[in-house]
């Protein structure tokens, strides 16, 4: 075994650099003592979209995207879908470790008492137009949440971060909820205490006259384990937005209001919107295939299927198919799933897709699912940053202890002119050189 070191010849001065090699990585620092002269700035690296930059170390989720493994603290995510509530895999992903019983029993009571907001957020929300997005009402009631609770934004102490952590994860159901609500024309439901995390949302969803909501315990339960197969994806981009964001030191309110924003993007957390979409575009088994000839042309992609980091099936997206089922046995089968499962064997045994390893994704069946729970498609984005806001926060306070983390600022090349003047000046600059 040689030594953990990289050396780097510059062969504009022909000198040598010794360089650490450490968790597969170099420090991108070390090479800013690279220069061609001694004005130089140092030798910086280029990579837009971060495609080969680790932003920071992180100990909460793994991923193995060509063996298609995801852990979250060193679990499977199948065992902990199989075996596990939300809530358990919220104390995990904050915590490191699955609560006992009685951690569980007061993180549940904790969480059940934070779930109602003041009354002027349902004015606020009342304030939407009345097709506003939910994503949209989501994204600004989250945001506007920091001006309820000023003192988040002391976030160097631990007590007070872990108060904004608990609220967050307890009330972006109900704010969820209340965005589906406000869209619907509906009164807004309050929070019954007497319902699990998953049940008591649908309650707020879906009760109407009824003295007290029905939670189907299947439905509960998928529910349950689609918010766990969300809860982190370790540094995905608004992941990355609520790291960047907190970098500043911004209070979690308004991290998280950026952080969902930019899940709303249609390459990011607004896919599954956009597979329904596609999958009603297509309509029919019998036009799958010049669907997917258009999109080996480059004429559009197929959504749901992709991924940066997964170069092989999704593990999610493995659990949900056969959800898909089980969901469709209670709510009656979605026609959309015919075309969904026909287009992903055609897309599978097409070279376009197997050659640049395109399968599906997490999007890909949850949002079926989705449509069969009764949710309508502007909904599929919000339902995804109720358990993701779990990793964001899990995610920011790992950043915010980190002693090698500063405020996020990367390096840019620049582009632009040169130095010129504006012409009432031009004189002045001709005249002094
Ligand atoms: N359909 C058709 N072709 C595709 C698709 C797709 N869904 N995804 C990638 N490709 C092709 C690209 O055209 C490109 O082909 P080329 O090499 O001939 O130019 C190649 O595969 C690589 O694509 P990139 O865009 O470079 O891959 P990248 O890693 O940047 O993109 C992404 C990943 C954004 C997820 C992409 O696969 C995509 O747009 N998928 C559809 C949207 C989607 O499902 N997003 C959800 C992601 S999961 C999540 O956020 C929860």
């Amino acid at each position: 075994m040689g030594k953990d070191t990289i050396t780097l010849t510059d062969n504009r001065t022909g000198k040598q650099y010794e360089v650490p090699v450490k968790d597969g990585t170099i420090n991108a620092m070390d090479l800013r003592q690279i220069k061609a002269d001694p004005d130089d700035f140092g030798l910086m690296t280029y990579d837009p979209a971060f495609m080969n930059t680790a932003n920071c170390r992180s100990a909460i989720t793994f991923i193995d995207g060509d063996k298609g493994i995801l852990r979250y603290r060193g679990y499977p995510i199948e065992e902990l879908a199989e075996e596990k509530t939300f809530l358990e895999i919220a104390w995990l992903l904050l915590k490191g470790e699955l609560p006992s019983r009685e951690e569980y029993g007061a993180w549940k009571t904790d969480v059940t008492h934070h779930t109602m907001v003041r009354e002027n957020i349902k004015r606020l929300i009342d304030g939407f137009q009345y097709d506003a997005h939910p994503m949209g009402i989501f994204v600004s009631t989250v945001g506007a949440l920091s001006t309820f609770y000023p003192e988040a934004k002391h976030v160097d102490d631990p007590a007070n971060r872990k108060l904004q952590i608990l609220r967050l994860i307890a009330k972006v159901p109900t704010i969820a909820a209340y965005s589906y609500r406000h869209r619907m024309g509906l009164p807004y439901v309050m929070p019954d205490n007497d319902l699990y995390y998953t049940g008591n949302f649908l309650n707020m969803l879906f009760k109407m006259a009824e003295l007290k909501y029905a939670v189907n315990p299947t439905i509960e339960r998928a529910l349950d384990i689609l918010f766990i197969l969300h809860a982190d994806h370790e540094q995905n981009c608004s992941t990355t937005a609520m790291r960047g964001i907190g970098s500043s030191r911004a209070d979690p309110y308004s991290a998280l209001a950026g952080a969902a924003a930019a899940l709303y993007g249609p390459l990011h957390g607004g896919a599954n919107e956009a597979v329904l979409h596609m999958l009603k575009e297509i309509g029919s088994v019998s036009a799958i295939p010049p669907f997917v000839e258009k999109v080996k042309k480059g004429e559009g992609r197929l959504m749901g299927f992709g991924h940066r980091i997964y170069k092989s099936y999704d593990p999610r997206a493995r659990i949900l198919k056969e959800m898909a089922h089980k969901v469709f046995a209670i709510t009656g089968r979605n026609r959309l799933l015919d075309v969904a499962l026909e287009l992903e064997r055609i897309a599978l045994s097409d070279e376009y897709f197997v050659k640049r390893k395109l399968y599906p994704n997490v999007d890909f069946y949850s949002g079926l699912i989705y449509q069969s729970l009764k949710f309508p498609v502007e909904m599929f984005p919000v339902l995804f940053a109720i358990p993701r806001t779990v990793g964001w926060l899990a995610q920011w306070e790992e950043m915010l202890v980190d002693p090698d983390q500063k405020i996020a600022r990367p390096r840019q090349i620049y582009t632009g002119y040169d130095v010129r003047h504006l012409p009432e000046f031009e004189k002045q600059e001709t005249a002094r050189a």
